[in-house]
């Protein structure tokens, strides 16, 4: 797998549950290609060289480079934003597909914080983007449910729950929103939803406590939680989670387990670096050694039944002095709430079950 692969076809990435329309994937799904800001590339090469960042590079998507999708799109069929993007030369970045290693990906992309624009919006925009805070989710429990997917193994296909659901209920319905991502009758097991659960709160826990650590804004970024939808699959990687030390892969262990390919992350993330704007341009080749330098590690990666992202740093900007991300933080507890509820709640079908 390298940037090379994307000479081939492109086409529309159907595992994206939130955002700008248009984030594209190559043919075998392994990577995703999205609009981005000089802004959210220049925070990947920060995380690659910012030793403050170092924690948090386990729970970003891997960043395999950037690309002009200009020619690269050549002769394929594509969306009117990248067209769009063509046009106006805009570049790119190809991260790893968080949910490539899935085989059914139930997908939940959580808007985090309570602050949804940043320094440089006008005053018009901060007021608006106040007031569509206030009158979501957002303001009070800093997040808001921006879409999710889920697989329906009894209609064998996918529920879609769009954008226009999570700014519409209010924070009293989230906890439906969450049982919506972890519906009951998707797993006949219930032992392994909780055990996903586990998982993803042990993630969820691990990335606040490094935010807490952190003195950084993050405006519209978003935790982007997978889990496998297929029971099977989901029972094959989850046993294979529990030989792992201490119940489970934590981003340290994975850290350690990473060590074998030496260091192949943050070699990548530093290499990231001349390819900022104002350095060398044309990184298109430099990507695809990038990323071949990185794809070796990246296919020795255990999948896990679940994988915990941060992602969206188009208005991220370290924040000495200022302090944690207070909006961020109080997001991420919510989230834990709501994954405690939503495992109280799975506990007590499953007694209600074994009672009839
Ligand atoms: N690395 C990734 N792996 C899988 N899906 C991703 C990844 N990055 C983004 N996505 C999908 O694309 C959507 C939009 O990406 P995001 O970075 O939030 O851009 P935007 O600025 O448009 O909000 C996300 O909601 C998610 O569904
Ligand atoms: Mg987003």
């Amino acid at each position: 797998m390298s940037l090379q692969g994307i000479s081939g076809k492109t086409i529309p990435f159907d595992g994206q549950v939130g955002g700008h329309a248009g984030v594209m994937t190559v043919e075998d799904g392994s990577m995703i290609i999205k609009d981005s800001l000089p802004k959210e590339r220049a925070f990947y090469a920060l995380l690659g060289t910012h030793e403050a960042l170092a924690p948090l590079r386990d729970y970003v998507p891997e960043y395999m480079g950037q690309i002009k999708l200009t020619g690269v799109t050549e002769g394929v069929e594509v969306g009117h934003e990248v067209l769009q993007e063509i046009a106006s030369g805009k570049e790119s970045i190809v991260l790893r597909n968080v949910a490539y290693e899935f085989k059914k990906p139930n997908i939940l992309d959580i808007k985090l914080g309570t602050v949804l624009y940043d320094e440089s919006a006008n005053e018009e925009k901060q007021a608006r983007m106040i007031e569509t805070a206030r009158k979501t989710t957002s303001l009070e429990s800093g997040v808001r449910l921006t879409g999710f997917k889920v697989w329906d193994p009894s209609k064998n296909d996918y529920e879609q729950t769009p954008k226009s659901y999570g700014k519409s209920i209010k924070v009293s319905q989230l906890p439906e929103g969450m049982a919506k991502f972890f519906p009951a009758a998707s797993i006949q097991d219930r032992g392994l939803l909780n055990a996903v659960i586990d998982g993803i709160i042990g993630e969820v826990q691990e990335i606040k406590e490094i935010f807490e650590k952190v003195e950084m804004r993050m405006v519209g970024g978003s935790l982007l939680i997978v889990w496998e939808g297929d029971e099977e699959a989901l029972k094959a990687s989850l046993s294979a989670t529990e030989e792992l030390p201490e119940g489970g892969l934590t981003g340290k262990h994975k850290a350690e387990a990473a060590a074998a390919a030496p260091a192949a992350a943050e070699r990548a993330l530093n290499e990231v670096e001349v390819e900022l704007p104002g350095g060398k341009g044309a990184a298109e080749e430099e990507s695809a050694e990038t990323s071949s330098s990185l794809s070796t590690s990246s296919s020795k990666k255990l999948s896990l039944g679940y994988a915990v992202k941060m992602i969206d740093f188009a208005h991220t900007r370290l924040a000495p002095g200022e302090g944690p991300d207070k909006g961020v933080l109080l997001g991420m507890e919510t989230t834990l709430k709501l994954l405690e509820g939503r495992k109280a709640e799975l506990a007590v079908v499953a007694e209600d079950a074994g009672a009839a």
